[in-house]
């Protein structure tokens, strides 16, 4: 378990983070979203203890990150494995050498039979098993993205801490990449914290999220409540406009939650209620492999008493927008 306190940290005259309160579970994908600036390469960082942050506390797994004992932070952060936007691979190593750094760095032979194993089952793991001797520049940007992973890996760590993992891929690589992380979730049971700005690594994995804003937690829960229902801070940073809504009659947003995304709620009210009505606006959206969406629809006046009776009696949630 990951735990920040009251974590403040600036850099001189300017705060950073202002009074950061997170809990991270073991096994769970937590995302860490915002835009550029807002603090969270920098959050990231303080987690695992390359950098200071002035007040507060930090608790991995029950232990303070401090840089007050040197030989303990560096125990602790051999359980914290971390990749980069950037992939920081030596080019002039190949991928199973690229691999084995780590172990190095920790006096640990890479050529011992065990080392051996661990490094190869992490290839396959990958799925680079034929590139093993390739170098960096035989690659592309997803298959060394995939030895950035392993090697974050290759020392057991209990946690896996991810900068913009896939912020230089494009689309297609960046959903192979995230299902990778997402099994490496599942098989190895590693927590993960996924620092990003694209929603869509947040929709595709995370299981919770933040939202950071200038150094603070805007908002905090599951990716499909806090998207599909946005407060006003997350609906500026999602930049969603609902678009231009009839100013005759009222517009209810109706949220469809996973149960009820494909139910056909809104032919059936037609008909049962015999109203007319339109559809304004419209949006259905997967998270992980759940299907959430939300509708607005603009009604008569005298009908919104029964329309929202009707959805009450279906249990869709819904709100009148102003
Ligand atoms: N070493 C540093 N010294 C001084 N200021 C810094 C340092 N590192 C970061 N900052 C400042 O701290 C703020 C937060 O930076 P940080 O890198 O954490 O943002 P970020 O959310 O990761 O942004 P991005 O999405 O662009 O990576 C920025 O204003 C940045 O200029
Ligand atoms: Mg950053």
């Amino acid at each position: 378990m990951i735990t920040l306190k009251n974590v403040r940290k600036n850099f001189e005259n300017l705060e950073v983070l202002k009074d950061i309160s997170l809990t991270i579970q073991d096994g769970e994908i937590y995302g860490i979203i915002g835009q550029s600036g807002a603090g969270k390469s920098t959050l990231l960082r303080c987690i695992n203890g390359l950098e200071t942050y002035q007040s507060g506390e930090i608790l991995v797994n029950g232990q303070l990150v401090s840089n007050k004992q040197e030989e303990k932070l560096r125990l602790l952060q051999k359980e914290m494995g971390m990749i980069f936007q950037s992939f920081n691979l030596l080019n002039r190593l190949n991928v199973y050498d690229n691999i084995a750094l780590p172990l190095k760095f920790w006096g640990i032979n890479p050529k011992s039979e065990e080392a051996k194993k661990k490094i190869l089952s992490l290839i396959e793991l990958v799925g680079l098993s034929d590139k093993k001797n390739a170098k960096p520049r035989e690659l592309s940007g997803g298959q060394k993205q995939r030895v950035a992973i392993a090697r974050a890996l290759v020392l057991d760590p209990k946690i896996l801490l991810c900068d913009e993992a896939t912020s230089a891929l494009d689309p297609e690589i960046t959903r192979e990449i995230l299902s990778l992380l997402q099994k490496i979730n599942e098989e190895l049971g590693i927590t993960m914290v996924v620092v990003t700005h694209q929603m869509e690594v947040v929709k595709q994995i995370c299981e919770r999220v933040a939202f950071i804003k200038d150094g603070k937690v805007l908002a905090e829960g599951k990716p499909e409540e806090l998207f599909v229902k946005p407060d006003k801070d997350v609906k500026s940073f999602l930049q969603e406009e609902s678009g231009l809504l009839p100013q005759e009659g009222v517009n209810i947003q109706l949220f469809f939650s996973d149960e009820s995304a494909d139910e056909p709620v809104i032919t059936k009210m037609a008909r049962d209620l015999d109203i007319n009505f339109s559809i304004c606006w419209a949006k259905l959206e997967d998270f992980r492999s759940h299907v959430y969406g939300s509708l607005v629809i603009n009604v008569p006046t005298e009908e919104q008493e029964k329309v929202c009776a009707y959805l009450n009696k279906e249990h869709v949630l819904w709100e009148v927008l102003s």
